[in-house]
């Protein structure tokens, strides 16, 4: 949706959910691409259930790495340009600073390794290509975190959020405005030939906070909204709340790539979680 907003105006957009392009089914995407002869591919769409993927990798894979891979066998043949979606969840969070690219990967759980390899069959088939890898994605719209702990706010009085795992909350909004501006300035030479501009990047708001420290900034801004009934916000560890899937506990990502290359930066996850307020 965020995509869609912000991507408007920039030639003919054809907007694909599920009942147009099956992304597990080659022959639906093959028909969509050699019907509509896309300049640019746009991919945001994923296996993103991340607990669920542990019992269901295959169909993990065949949306996180087949699909892409198919997208990118399409954008050669067109010499289209493959606009795509990775996560932080690439890395084991083992680092203590932000993650670079080229830093090691290994990923924790079957959707990590499944976005990973989405990225590897990118990388290897298409020749124009951006891979924006980013993290904690939020939004005004959809099933996410902020919307959650809303709602949660005015279920309960007391919410137990995990503390000790860290990254940078990013909104679709950022996101698609950021991936509209790098777009638009690679299609029109601002960024010099392809060879200079295709590549992987992170794309995540500035700032690092934990989830629980996030949650804590969404009801400091939530007062009016819960008409001043806030739950209480007790901070607690991975260990005591366990999951099918592990997660990175460092999931920061260093951004400076994308600064380099584009001259762009997103904004500090406060500054754009003020935003999102505005819109609810
Ligand atoms: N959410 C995060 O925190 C996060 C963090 C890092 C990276 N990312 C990446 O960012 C991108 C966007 O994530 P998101 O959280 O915005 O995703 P999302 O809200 O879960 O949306 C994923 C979309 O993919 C579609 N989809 C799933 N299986 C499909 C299939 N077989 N055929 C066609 N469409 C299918 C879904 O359609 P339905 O609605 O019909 O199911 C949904 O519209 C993804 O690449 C994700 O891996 C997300």
């Amino acid at each position: 949706m965020e995509l869609q907003r912000s991507f408007s105006g920039l030639g003919e957009l054809l907007p694909c959910d599920r009942k147009v392009m099956d992304l597990t089914s080659e022959a639906s995407i093959s028909s969509v691409v050699d019907r509509t002869e896309p300049d640019i591919i746009l991919n945001a769409a994923a296996y993103t259930t991340v607990d669920k993927a542990e019992s269901e990798p295959e169909l993990a894979y065949a949306v996180n790495a087949r699909a892409p891979q198919i997208l990118a066998q399409h954008a050669a043949r067109r010499n289209a340009l493959l606009v795509h979606y990775s996560t932080d969840y690439v890395f084991d969070g083992s680092k203590s600073g932000p993650w670079a690219e080229d830093d090691p990967v290994n990923p924790l759980n079957i959707y990590g390794a499944s976005k990973l390899a989405g990225e590897e069959a990118i990388r290897r088939e298409a020749p124009r290509y951006l891979i924006f890898r980013t993290s904690w994605i939020y939004g005004p719209h959809g099933m996410n975190f902020l919307l959650t702990m809303l709602r949660l706010g005015r279920e309960r009085e007391r919410l137990s959020i995990v503390d000790d795992q860290t990254g940078a909350p990013t909104t679709s909004i950022a996101i698609g405005d950021t991936t509209r501006e790098i777009v638009e300035g690679a299609l029109a030479g601002r960024f010099g030939a392809p060879e200079n501009w295709v590549g992987l990047y992170h794309m995540t708001c500035s700032g690092v906070v934990s989830w629980c420290g996030f949650a804590q900034a969404i009801f400091a801004r939530a007062g009016r909204m819960l008409n001043g009934r806030l739950p209480q916000v007790v901070p607690i560890s991975t260990a005591e709340y366990p999951t099918p899937a592990r997660r990175p506990l460092n999931s920061a990502l260093n951004c400076e790539k994308l600064a380099r290359i584009f001259g762009v930066q997103l904004p500090t996850w406060e500054t754009a979680l003020d935003q999102v307020f505005g819109l609810l």
